[in-house]
């Protein structure tokens, strides 16, 4: 079996500056080009691509090098030398040179790949993750989970700056509520009881501040049993932060300047402060707590105008607590009819009764809504729109008008990225603040905490705690980037009667949150400081750095949507055995 030797450099690393350099190189073959007197071998490694050439000076090596194949592994000993005229490749980074082989040794053979190994992916994602080893060969893949290491040991070493210290939690523990189910472990040596996967480490970092740590930090995978997206993973991983003796602008001037360092890694420069918005500012204005604000174009309320529209079909839906709310579409009276009536039926299935448009053109405007001129052009005026725009209106309750626009707001804001009107790589951060305490579950009919129940409520609003506990805001903040939420805190309640109080709130009795909780009720008795966090989804972060559209794309080894590792098959059977030894049985649906 050949053995490698000592590397002296990365294929891709090799520029002109290195001619006449004798070098030791080791790495994948990406393709031969046999041309009789010439073969040119693509050798790749983590680096990028370099280009080997054997020639007739050494018949035997040109022989050798005709009969690679792609994906063999090979070392080649050789002298760097330029390309002349043609021969220079300018889209390859080491494309002013090539290594002329002096030495090859076959390291190890390949079987032909599934699929061919280059950018963009030529295979299905399933075929991909099947073979994720073959696909993470891809120089994308190979960047992307390099800037990923980048930003990881970038945060590590801003925050150990900041004189945060990096804590291990663990992972077999007890439910930490995040709004997610639970991955549950069963123990071997207490049968029917279960560990359960942290969802994150909120309540050890919380501890962490009771211990006196001041400031905690981890890099922590959280595991969370939910409905998968683009941005979601049952596994994921967590920038996690605490800090002791804080307000929320601690938390933002923190994270702004993390983020400076973070896109720092891609040349880019971030302003900050970042905007804010308060939670009911952004529901208004963009109908979504996490607004895209590559696009400044808002939501405008019309309500007001109603008396002077006199339209029937307005007047009924405000009758029923509703407002009238607008969205201009810059340019989009180009709409045809068919495309208006599949916005009127996207707006149907997100609850609308119907969707109104008015568009001008030849100065004439025209409207789905049957009214005099006259009052069109209050309407139109009032949007500031112009010939050749589209005006989108939603007469109904708050909530479904702000959220069928704020998803069309979303949807032609991608069309206008797709066609390069909005710059994909712009970075619109802001902060979203006051988010209300709790919110109606309509899935479990009952009141939940919109974060999670240690997040500190308004001292403003406590009085209402059980009056009115829908208009409590809370101290939490979330960031947000290009519409991901890539973050999300707050300040914690640090009083074991208040938590006390937010636990009776929540529905669980006193018995029921010292089953849960108790540990940490009584933790909170010794002497908790005042304290606050936030964590940011570290995949989201990369996947935004990276420019991809996709977690998956920054994740090495990712689960399908089904939850499902194609690569070692798992969730899987297990041994009959092992389950005896749990003490479980298998219900068959
Ligand atoms: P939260 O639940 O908002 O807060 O999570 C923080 C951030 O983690 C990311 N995230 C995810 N990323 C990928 N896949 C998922 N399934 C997933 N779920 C969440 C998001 C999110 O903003 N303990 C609190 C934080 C705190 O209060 O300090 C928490 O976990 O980017």
């Amino acid at each position: 079996m050949p053995q490698p030797e000592k590397r002296t450099h990365y294929c891709g690393e090799l520029r002109a500056r290195d001619e006449g350099q004798p070098v030791v190189l080791t790495g994948w073959v990406q393709r031969v080009r046999d041309i009789g007197s010439l073969a040119f071998v693509d050798l790749r490694d983590r680096s990028g691509l370099v280009q080997l050439v054997a020639d007739q000076e050494t018949p035997s090596l040109l022989e050798e090098a005709k009969k690679l194949k792609s994906e063999y592994v090979i070392q080649v000993k050789g002298v760097v030398r330029l390309r002349q005229g043609e021969a220079i490749n300018r889209q390859l980074p080491t494309g002013e040179v090539e290594v002329k082989i002096e030495e090859l040794k076959i390291l190890n053979t390949s079987r032909i790949t599934p699929f061919v190994i280059s950018d963009p992916p030529q295979a299905a994602e399933e075929l991909r993750f099947k073979y994720r080893y073959l696909d993470l060969r891809r120089p994308s893949m190979q960047k992307n989970i390099i800037l990923r290491h980048q930003a990881a040991l970038a945060t590590r070493n801003f925050l150990s700056e900041k004189g945060f210290l990096e804590i291990e939690t663990p992972f077999l523990t007890k439910s930490t509520p995040e709004g997610a189910r639970d991955y549950l472990v069963p123990s071997r040596i207490h049968h029917g009881k279960f560990y359960a996967l942290p969802q994150s480490p909120q309540l050890f970092k919380q501890i962490l501040m009771i211990a006196g740590f001041d400031r905690y930090f981890q890099i922590v995978r959280c595991f969370r049993d939910e409905d998968l997206r683009a941005d979601r993973q049952p596994e994921f991983t967590q920038i996690d932060i605490e800090m002791s003796f804080i307000t929320r602008e601690d938390v933002y001037e923190l994270i702004e300047e993390l983020m400076d360092r973070l896109f720092c890694l891609n040349g880019e420069k971030i302003s900050h402060p970042f905007p804010r918005l308060s939670y009911s500012e952004a529901m208004e204005k963009y109908g979504s707590d996490k607004p895209d604000l590559r696009d400044p174009v808002a939501i405008e309320d019309l309500t007001a105008l109603a008396p002077e529209l006199g339209s029937e079909i307005i007047n009924n839906a405000l009758e029923k607590d509703g407002l009238l709310k607008g969205l201009l579409v810059k340019d989009g009276g180009r709409y045809s009819r068919s495309r208006l009536d599949k916005l009127q039926e996207e707006a149907k299935a997100l609850g609308a009764a119907g969707l109104i448009w008015i568009k001008k053109s030849e100065g004439q405007l025209k409207s789905s809504l049957k009214l005099p001129a006259d009052r069109l052009l209050l309407l139109w005026e009032k949007m500031k729109a112009e010939e050749g725009d589209l005006v989108l209106m939603v007469a109904s309750p708050k909530e479904t008008a702000v959220k069928v626009l704020g998803e069309f707001r979303k949807n032609f804001i991608q069309e206008k990225i797709n066609a390069g009107k909005i710059d994909k790589r712009a970075r619109a951060f802001c902060w979203v603040t006051d988010f209300p305490l709790f919110e109606w579950s309509e899935e479990e009919q009952k009141i939940v905490s919109m974060h999670h129940p240690f997040t500190s409520p308004n001292p403003a609003d406590v009085d209402f705690l059980e009056t009115d506990p829908f208009k409590v805001r809370a101290l939490a903040y979330d960031l947000v980037l290009n519409g991901y939420e890539v973050g999300g805190g707050s300040i914690r309640i640090h009083q074991p009667e208040l938590q006390a109080r937010i636990f009776k709130i929540l529905g669980l009795s006193p018995e029921q949150a010292e089953e849960k909780f108790g540990f940490f009720l009584e933790a909170l008795t010794y002497g908790a400081p005042p304290h606050g966090g936030i964590a940011l989804g570290f995949d989201r972060l990369v996947m935004l750095l990276c420019g991809e559209d996709s977690i998956r794309e920054v994740i090495p080894f990712p689960k399908t949507t089904s939850a499902m590792c194609l690569m070692t098959g798992s969730p899987s059977p297990v041994d009959p055995h092992q389950l005896e030894e749990l003490g479980i049985k298998i219900i068959k649906p």
